[in-house]
This record gives structure tokens, sequence and C-alpha cells, in this order.
């Protein structure tokens, strides 16, 4: 489908199932290398010495462990994680494994400073908005203000907004040329984005609780919040718009999805679909936006700007690219924010490449560098991490520091043979010269995605989160991708059409995080192990409850346990399971075992998730309750409005809408999770 054919199409029931479908269209034409790539190699070889491998090509790319029978959850043996597996299934609340307390800690509108006023849905403003929780809570993080960690800084990202269940009356407005979007209501949805810093404090009965009156409580939106621009685009001509003629400041960040907490307790926001923010009225014979006649044109196509998704555009002059043609540029960033300096202006690290950022998950390599992971969430896009060019000291492990503006970018192969090469995207090396459009690194990382189509790096099945692991490990959740033919299956994304997609271990060579070769596996395939066309791969002693679709986001525990949180969007349908969070096995016997430990109301992605450094919090951020393909849940099987949803958590209060809210999960009793 295109632009158009989405915004009309009247299966697509909210904004956020038209984000999925917008993720439908690549915009990386630089497949050849996957075209014609020797089919499933490497786990071909291996499923055929299994002699399971059918005849078929459809058998040879979906792989063969779709031949798993489920065990009961009964049988399912505990592993590393140790609680009661939870049962599947999707309706209009949360759940919890036995024993354990999940709290609802901070939902949108609460109000997060002394000065806030209450929360009242029927009667929101921006100035309101700018002092209270944000919309579609997902990266949280945490650090500590005291050695006992009982009393510390959340800092939560707000990545979009859904306008038919947050105002009164309005419905869907992008399916109606956004007719009711006002520059109030524009305005709101603006102080809704982006990110909050709270105090919250555990009191004696274990239970967490908001300190409102903290000075540390803000909101970081793109309505009013300063930013400064480091690295190598920071002041650079392609930076520069009417409104900072200078390159160097830009006002807020935008569909902030994951992110990561720095070693040293910096908060990092991912700028994700910054693309569908940005406004055109020069359109071509259909009614889609024309960038041909653009000087940034190129660079349009390949980042998909102008989305349109959004009204902004329509009242400020900063999102209507016919009136500011740079200032795309700036977005799609790595922002740093100091939590425990409210008067710090964060900043966006150039450095870091410019791509539709999913997250910002770092840590300390063996030989000293700070090495931060990031995803780029659209079909066909790469994987990307980042090494610093000092060395993490005393000196430099601080707020802004040296480390994420003077570093190395570099884009990931997956080889058909279990390597990985991480491909530098350094000016003046190889292809990235000014005869190929790079006239300096400025033009590299504003261009990251162009310059790593030159590298031939690999076109990979959606990358959202990745974390780093312990020894030198990183786990990449690639979520699905249905646009994959049977030609461009590659050993790292091994399977065409794509709807559940996989879980990747990279193992960096010698332990080490920096390095800029390694070895990788996949450790499951998801989906349905009971249906072989969809040629799961999970080992044999995961339930019916454990097995799962579309990972998003990742956590390692105190104890160095993986869990994985979903994100299915529109079609959990297809699984039938709401989203939710699993222990995933990566070592020994059990590796590839997954466990159901929570899951969400309908209509909502699971994400977070966060662990704190005890053991014993865990934080979880539901996003968009009650909005995802509502439509499947029988009984209700419509569009949810905000005077007809099909939940109204967690308040299931009448006169209040589905509120996206943290979630604090500890243990009945206290004690560490799951151990
Ligand atoms: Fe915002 Fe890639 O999920
Ligand atoms: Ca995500
Ligand atoms: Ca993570
Ligand atoms: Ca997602």
């Amino acid at each position: 489908m295109d632009r158009k054919d989405i915004i009309q199409d009247p299966t697509i029931g909210n904004k956020a199932e038209a984000f999925e479908a917008f993720d439908d269209i690549p915009t990386n034409p630089n497949l050849t290398r996957t075209i014609g790539d020797v089919i499933n190699r490497r786990y071909g070889r291996r499923d055929m010495l299994k002699g399971v491998l059918g005849v078929t090509a459809t058998t040879a790319l979906f792989g063969t462990s779709a031949m798993i029978a489920p065990k009961q959850a009964a049988a399912a043996t505990q592993g590393r994680y140790n609680f009661e597996e939870l049962a599947w299934g999707n309706d209009e609340t949360h759940h919890i494994a036995e024993g354990y307390n999940a709290d609802i800690l901070l939902r949108w509108g609460d109000p997060i400073t002394a000065d806030a006023p209450e929360f009242d849905v029927m009667n929101q403003s921006a100035e309101a908005q700018l002092q209270q929780f944000g919309y579609n809570n997902d990266y949280v993080g945490f650090t500590a203000l005291n050695d006992e960690g009982t009393r510390g800084l959340l800092c939560v990202n707000h990545e979009y907004t859904n306008e038919e269940v947050m105002f009164p009356g309005l419905g869907r407005q992008d399916r109606a040329g956004f007719a009711g979007m006002t520059k109030e209501l524009v305005d709101i949805e603006m102080a809704a984005h982006g990110g909050s810093v709270v105090e919250i404090a555990q009191g004696e009965d274990g239970k967490w609780a908001l300190v409102r009156d903290s000075k540390y409580n803000r909101r970081i939106t793109p309505h009013s919040t300063e930013m400064t621009i480091d690295g190598p685009a920071a002041g650079h001509a392609r930076m520069q718009t009417n409104a900072d003629p200078e390159g160097m400041t830009v006002i807020g960040t935008v569909n902030n999805c994951a992110g990561g907490m720095t070693p040293w307790g910096t908060y990092l926001m991912a700028e994700e679909n910054f693309h569908g923010y940005f406004w055109s009225d020069v359109v071509d014979g259909e009614d889609k936006p024309d960038v041909s006649a653009q000087p940034e044109a190129t660079s349009m196509k390949r980042y998909g700007v102008p989305g349109r998704w959004y009204a902004w555009g329509q009242h400020h002059d900063r999102w209507n690219i016919d009136k500011e043609p740079n200032e795309p540029n700036r977005w799609g960033w790595i922002v740093e924010v100091d939590p425990r300096n409210p008067d710090a202006k964060p900043i966006k690290h150039t450095a870091l490449g410019r791509f539709r950022h999913e997250g910002a998950e770092s840590t300390i390599s063996s030989s000293g560098k700070l090495v931060v992971y990031s995803g780029d969430d659209n079909r066909f896009d790469y994987m990307y991490k980042y090494v610093s060019g000092g060395d993490v000291t005393d000196e430099t492990a601080v707020f802004g520091s040296s480390l994420f503006s003077d570093g190395t970018l570099y884009v990931a192969r997956f080889d058909e043979d279990g390597t990985i090469a991480w491909l530098p995207l350094v000016h003046g090396t190889g292809p990235l010269t000014a005869e190929n459009g790079f006239n300096d690194q400025a033009d590299v990382m504003i261009d990251t995605r162009l310059a790593a189509d030159y590298l031939g790096a690999t076109p990979m099945d959606r990358p959202e989160d990745a974390n780093p692991g312990p020894n030198g490990t990183a786990y990449v959740m690639l979520t699905n991708n249905t646009r994959r033919k049977a030609d461009q299956v590659n050993a790292a994304n091994p399977r065409a059409e794509s709807s559940f997609g996989h879980i990747i271990e990279i193992k960096e060579a010698g332990e080490d995080h920096a390095a800029t070769t390694g070895t990788w596996s996949i450790l499951v395939k998801c989906g349905d192990p009971t249906i072989e066309e969809v040629g799961a791969q999970w080992n044999p002693e995961t339930s019916e409850n454990g097995w799962f679709g579309s990972p998003d986001n990742c956590a390692f525990d105190a104890e160095g346990r993986l869990w994985v949180s979903t994100d299915q969007g529109s079609s959990w349908g297809k699984t039938g399971k709401s989203d939710g969070l699993y222990g995933v096995e990566t070592d020994g016997d059990l590796r590839g075992t997954s466990k159901l430990f929570f899951r969400c109301p309908v209509g909502g992605e699971l994400c977070g998730p966060y662990f704190h450094d005890s053991g014993e919090t865990l934080f979880l951020a539901v996003q968009h309750p009650g909005t995802d393909g509502t439509k499947d849940l029988k009984g209700f099987e419509r569009d949810s409005t905000f005077e007809d949803p099909a939940t109204r958590w967690p308040d299931f209060d009448a006169a209040m809408p589905p509120r996206p809210s943290v979630v604090v999960v500890t243990k009945q009793g206290g004690g560490k999770i799951a151990v």
C-alpha cells in the first residue's frame, strides 16, 4: 500500500496500525545484495542435518523447527526464570504471574510537578500537559539518587499520540484530512510527546510512588524544550533554518521510542519515526507528497519525508518542508538528557548517525570504550553500533561527554557463514566520498542510510531494540517484515513474509563490544511452533504460553537474564495473544526457551522493560492500551474511540478513556524477581 491508500484504508483502525502499515513501505532501494542470495544457506544446511528439511522451496525458507510440538505449560521446566508461567490470552486488563504485584505508578495526565493542574480529560490544554505525564510511554530507565536505590529518577519516553482516544468527539483525523486538528489540539499533542523525568521513592511497604514536589521533575517536549547539537553535523549548512541560522539549536525531540541509560546514569532518547511529523502541500496527481523539486530530495526519499501523519505542519512552519526544507535534517538523532540537572539542555549527538533510531542501549567494552547499539526500525534497514574514540574514565563518564562526539558509527553486515562485519561510516573511506555525494562527515551522518547503502550492509527485518549482554554478547530484536520476498531471504533474515520476527545473538570478537568483527546466530524464530508454515524455532521446552510474535524491546536483569517484550501491533490476531513480557533462556540446554511473565490489556504493546539494580523492582510501560487491532477482540470487534474504547484500562472509570501507564512489578512479600 502507498501512503494515500493507508490513510484511506478502512481496515486500518488507528494511528498505531497506520504506523505499522507505513513501515510496510521500504525506503531502501538498495536490496540487490539479498536478491539472488543463496537461500538460507547457513540454517538450511543445519536443518538438513537434522533430517527434517522438506523438499519444497517453502519449507527451505521457513526452516524446520515448526515440527517441534509445544509442551503443556505444567510440564515446562523452571530453567533460570523461577516463576509460574502465566496463561496466554487477550482481554481488557493486564495480568502478572502469580505471587507478583503489578501496580500502576504513572498514567497519562498525572500531574508531575507541584504546580501542575489535576488531569481534566474533557478540558485538556497544552499548558497543563506540559506539567503532566505524557502519552504513550515507551522506554523506561531508572537512575538511583541514594545508595540503597530506594530514591531515584525514572526517565520515560512518550513516543506518539492517538487523537481518537485522547480527545472527545474527534475520531481518526488522518482519515479526515486533519479537519478537526486545531492549533490548540496540535499544541496539546506536541506537549504530550517527548519524555518525562520524575523522582520516585519506595516506601516502607515496598511500594513506589511519585515524589511530586521534587526539583528534578520535568517534561521534555517538541513543544518547548530547547536542545543543542554536537558532533559532525553541528552548525552544518544542512542543519540551518530560519529560526536557527547557526544550525546549533532545536526545539525538542519527537517519536522517542526505546532509549537507554548510559553507564553513568544519563538518559538517551532515540528519535524514531520523525519523518511522520513533516508536512508538505506539494503533491503529485495522486495527492501524494512530491519532493522532487526539493534540494534535499534524495535524502527525503530515503527517509520517507514528509510522512504527513500529523497536522503539525499546518500550524507550525518548522514542520512544513515547503517552508523549512532543512528542518527534517535536525531530527532522527540520539538525544542525551542529564536527569540530575533540570537546567541542562539536552544534546542531539550527531556522531551516532541519523535514522529511525529505535533505541540506544550502551555498555563499556572490555577495551574501555563506550559502545551504543541502535537499530533502524524500517523494513530492510540496518543494525548499527557506535564506538567512542576515547576511553571511559572518571573525566569522560559525564553528561555531554566527548565520548558522544568523537567516535565511529558502524553498520552491520551479517555474513552467510555466521560472521559479522561492522563497517565504519567514515567520510573519505571506501565509497563515502564527494563523488557519491558525501562532502564531509556531516553528510555521512545526516545521510547515514545512504552511506550504509554504499557499504553493503545487510537489510534486516526491522531492527527494534538491541541490548548488549554479558561476555561481549548483544541481542537484536527483529520484529517482522511481511514484505521480504523469497528471493530476498538471507541467513540473518531467514524467512520470507515474516509476520513474527526473530532474535539474533551477536558474539563480539574477544568478548569486546568495541570489536569490528564477531559471530552471530539466531536465538529464536518467533511464532506458533505448532504451525509448520510459520517456521518457528523455539526450544521444545517452550509451552503454548511461552512462544510469542514480534519481539520489540528487551532488557537484562541483574542476574544476566534476557527479558523480551512484544509489539504485534494490529496483527495480534495472528497469534491471538496480547503483547507481553517473556523470559528467554540464552544458554545451556534450555537456550531458546521462553516463558510468559506479564501481559497487556487489549490493544496495548509492552514497553520498558527496565530492571532496578536490586533485581526486586521491574518497571514496565503499557503503551496505547485499547487501540491496536481491537476489531479482533471478540465481542468488541470495532475501532476504539474516546467515547467507545475497547478497554478503559487502568482506571475502568466510565468518564476516562484508556491511559498509557507505567507499571511497577514487585514480588509479594519482597525479594528478587523470578529468582
Ligand atoms: Fe516505536 Fe520501532 O517501535
Ligand atoms: Ca519499539
Ligand atoms: Ca532495552
Ligand atoms: Ca514496534
